[in-house]
């Protein structure tokens, strides 16, 4: 590795992946809450032998360009790397890296407490007991869908959707899955899960759960036609990118009432701006991109950056390249 390579990281990341890289590189720290705007990253970037970038940045050819031919390793503070042009790295030599399994559990968690959350109306009960609503025990008050019992389709079946297959088990639910490939047997017995052509899955699911990648494929997979053929009162969580649901079709269809609701940790664009139609339906929740939000596993995808970018710095094979 040169002397003291020269790292720009564009934002703080928990420290125990931040001072791995400063005690090797010297680091130009973007420590701002919002990501550095344009301009100012492609100025920043200029000359540096490693970028540790976010999903907020976009990693495309004039990034690259604006790097110059000393760039070697851009590494991703996120499983997700739809954010970066990954064959614009290739071109250039420049080694991508993500952090991929240490933030699945943490994921499946969040993707399950949407789940609860909207099947239960927690955010509209929460709402009834502030606002001075609760006058008595109601027979029909605020009532939701069961979670045992019920059917779940889980769309991508990675390791996040395994995961959540898995909780789905201790819940009692039948688990169907579409994916690219068919798991093994194994997997499938293991997990309880039925690998179902999505026209099917949508068909015949409660609730169905996104845990694809966004790729020209998956965009929009959830556009109205899908939404059309879920369950009449299904409910819909998203953890994976909000590109892979058309939102204008979900807020028809959450407005109409064919679909329960939905819970969405993702959306398009991200942030979703408060005066958003989604906003103003009662019966979609939207959290702000939390779902490897633990301090644990935010520690842990720090250290799998740092490892990715000192790799590259280095030369070396990254331990997790896309
Ligand atoms: C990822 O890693 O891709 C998540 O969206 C953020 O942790």
């Amino acid at each position: 590795m040169p002397d003291r390579p020269r790292v720009l990281v564009t934002r703080r990341i928990p420290d125990a992946g931040l001072s791995l890289v400063s005690a090797q590189a010297e680091v130009d720290l973007w420590s701002e809450e919002l990501p550095p705007p344009r301009e100012l990253l492609l100025e920043r970037v200029r000359g540096v032998d490693g970028l540790l970038s976010l999903l907020t940045d976009r990693v495309d050819a004039e990034l690259l360009d604006a790097a110059g031919p000393g760039l070697k390793v851009v590494s991703n503070y996120a499983v997700g790397y739809d954010n970066i042009d990954v064959a614009a790295c290739r071109v250039r030599g420049v080694a991508v890296g993500n952090t991929p399994g240490v933030l699945t559990e943490t994921t499946a968690d969040l993707a399950f407490a949407l789940l609860m959350a909207v099947a239960r109306r927690i955010p509209k009960s929460y709402d009834f007991v502030r606002e001075d609503r609760w006058q008595t025990w109601g027979p029909m008050t605020l009532l939701g869908k069961d979670i045992h019992g019920a059917v779940l389709g889980i769309i991508g079946f990675g390791r996040i959707g395994r995961e959540m297959a898995r909780r789905a088990q201790g819940f009692g639910m039948r688990t169907l899955y579409f994916s690219r490939t068919q798991a093994s047997p194994q997997a499938e017995a293991e997990l309880a899960a039925t690998f179902t052509p999505l026209d099917a899955l949508l068909a015949e699911s409660d609730f169905v759960s996104l845990h694809t990648a966004l790729t020209d494929e998956t965009h929009h997979l959830i556009d109205a036609a899908a939404l059309s053929r879920m369950k009449r009162g299904a409910i819909l969580v998203n953890t994976s990118r909000g590109g892979v649901v058309d939102q204008v079709a979900l807020a028809g269809a959450l407005r109409s009432g064919d679909l329960f609701g939905a819970g969405l940790d993702v959306t398009d664009p991200e942030p979703m701006r408060a005066d958003d139609p989604l906003l103003a339906l009662p019966n979609c929740l939207v959290v702000p991109h939390i779902a490897s939000a633990s301090e644990r596993t935010r520690d842990r995808m720090a250290q799998k950056a740092a490892a990715n970018l000192l790799a590259g710095l280095r030369g070396e094979p990254l331990p997790d390249p896309v």
